[in-house]
């Protein structure tokens, strides 16, 4: 079997159903250490640390996924105000990080001129803004790029056109699609990303998810399990474990030599070494979250969410060799 970016469907399909051993506590299979070194000798050891700034968990959408749907009563909603965002974003410059990441739900308090005013005031702070605020349309997308947005995080969450209508209420799949496309073309850096391990999602599913990061170029993949979480329709739902998710990733790393990829929050919350893991099987970026840990609690979009602070994650990286960029 041969592991590179040239790989087809069927390969793929048959490395994500190859067998993960547990050896000395690291997980193990043909393809993992193969991914470590396409990192390592595409983007080297540096480690890119991304500011997470969560500054809303209003949301109108029904993800029937996710924590922060807008039908869970039982999230204690907030919104953060823009000189709180701005504090926020100033402790991520004094901890020497370049880059900050504003997330929230879809709240349509947060409209086009609320948007702009807090992209613009990020930005004459001098730092690299990367926005991950859900659908929009192209023209509010010019804005924010207008007012000095870099890039943009928007996952697909499943390639799958007929899964993803399982998943998202009044879905519209091309309309993401679409959205992808446009902010590629207003030359924000895009990233996209799926969940592994939803409710009937097939490996050939995956393969095809990973093959997509490929067609749509995608500078940033970020990907991780999915979590069945309390009150939401899928909180019975099976929980895959890590290997499969792991798969992903090192098949993902393969087929998109450069891409950036996090060892997303997901691995870290689902196994006390999720994130170190998933740094050794072909992410090279971490994003920390800024946010005090009693807010950052409050982003509940899937359970028992890892809250581990700055200082401990750069001690993380450095302990397995990496660098912090
Ligand atoms: N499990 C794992 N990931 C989730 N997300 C939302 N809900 C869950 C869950 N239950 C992911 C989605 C979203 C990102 C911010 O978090 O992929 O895009």
């Amino acid at each position: 079997m041969i592991y590179n970016f040239l790989m087809q469907k069927k390969e793929i399909v048959n490395a994500l159903n190859s067998e993960v051993i547990l050896k000395d506590g690291n997980f193990k299979n043909d393809f993992f250490e193969i991914a470590d070194n396409v990192r390592y000798n595409n983007l080297g050891d540096g480690v890119h640390l991304r500011g997470l700034i969560e500054f809303t968990n209003y949301c109108y959408r029904n993800c029937y996924y996710c924590g922060i749907r807008a039908e869970n009563s039982n999230t204690e909603r907030y919104r953060l105000s823009l000189d709180e965002i701005l504090s926020y974003a100033k402790k991520g410059i004094s901890l020497g990080l370049k880059t900050v990441v504003l997330q929230g739900g879809e709240d349509l308090y947060f409209n086009l001129d609320k948007m702009l005013e807090v992209i613009s005031e990020i930005k004459k702070l001098g730092v690299i803004l990367t926005l991950s605020v859900g659908e929009k349309s192209y023209k509010e997308y010019k804005a924010y790029r207008q007012a000095g947005a870099d890039r943009f995080l928007l996952r697909i969450e499943t390639s799958d056109e007929n899964l993803f209508k399982q998943i998202h209420p009044n879905s519209d799949f091309k309309n993401r699609i679409n959205c992808l496309y446009n902010l590629k073309e207003l030359g924000f850096e895009v990233g996209t990303g799926v969940m592994v391990g939803l409710p009937n999602q097939s490996v050939e599913s995956l393969a095809n998810d990973i093959l997509f990061f490929k067609s749509i170029e995608a500078d940033m993949i970020g990907l991780g399990p999915f979590i069945p979480t309390p009150n939401t329709p899928f909180e019975n739902e099976k929980f895959i474990g890590i290997e499969l998710p792991l798969k992903v990733l090192a098949i993902s790393r393969i087929l998109n030599p450069k891409a950036n990829m996090p060892a997303t929050t997901a691995f870290e919350s689902i196994h006390k070494n999720g994130r170190i893991i998933a740094l050794k099987c072909g992410a090279n970026v971490v994003m920390p979250n800024l946010l005090d840990c009693e807010i950052n609690k409050k982003y509940k979009i899937y359970k028992d969410k890892s809250t581990t602070p700055i200082e401990a994650i750069k001690e993380e990286i450095i302990s397995i060799g990496r660098v912090i960029l």
